[in-house]
């Protein structure tokens, strides 16, 4: 399948909430949420305002002309801070194009931006059975905290 990396465009940013809303580990079995939880303030701080904060920087992965997935940071609060200078990211797809490639392309593609701005290390939380841990690793991420059911990793840049 083709697809392109490319900057979300400002009038995208509400696609965000949407990529929040498969940015949810759901386990094995587990039911679907509904799609009000994202309006919970624990998840509302990836995507409340977003592009008005330094920090603030979003890739979106692109396949036929429609936007299919992203990759978000931000300094924000959330489960992956870990302090104030460092972005903590987001990523997401829609679940007909996992699998093939794209959150990979979309993680190596964000560090070369972040890292292209001058930050220094990034990190993300990300729920222990998920197999994306496994891409994380494998993009450079390194668990640096371990919490009951999540890690918290970072990435040097
Ligand atoms: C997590 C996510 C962004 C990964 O993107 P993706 O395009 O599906 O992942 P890739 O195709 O780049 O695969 C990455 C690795 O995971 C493996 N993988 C892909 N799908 C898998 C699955 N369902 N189960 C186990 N491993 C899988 C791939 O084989 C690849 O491993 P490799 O590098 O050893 O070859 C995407 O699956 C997704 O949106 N998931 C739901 C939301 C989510 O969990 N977000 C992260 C929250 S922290």
């Amino acid at each position: 399948m083709n697809y392109k990396i490319r900057a979300i465009e400002k009038d995208e940013y509400p696609l965000l909430d949407e990529f929040l809303y498969n940015a949810i580990f759901i386990p094995d079995g587990a039911a679907q949420p509904p799609k009000s939880i994202i309006n919970a303030p624990e998840l509302q701080v990836y995507v409340e305002h977003f592009g008005e904060r330094k920090g603030d920087n979003a890739l979106v992965a692109e396949v036929g002309g429609k936007v299919v997935g992203a990759c978000w940071t931000r300094i924000m609060n959330d489960y992956g801070h870990i302090d104030d200078d460092t972005p903590s990211l987001a990523i997401s797809l829609y679940k007909d194009f996992r699998g093939i490639g794209i959150g990979t392309a979309l993680l190596r593609e964000t560090i070369k931006l972040m890292s292209s701005k001058g930050y220094r290390r990034i990190s993300l939380s990300v729920q222990k059975a998920n197999f994306a841990v496994r891409m994380y690793e494998r993009s450079g991420f390194r668990i640096i905290e371990e919490k009951r059911e999540e890690y918290i990793m970072a990435r040097d840049l």
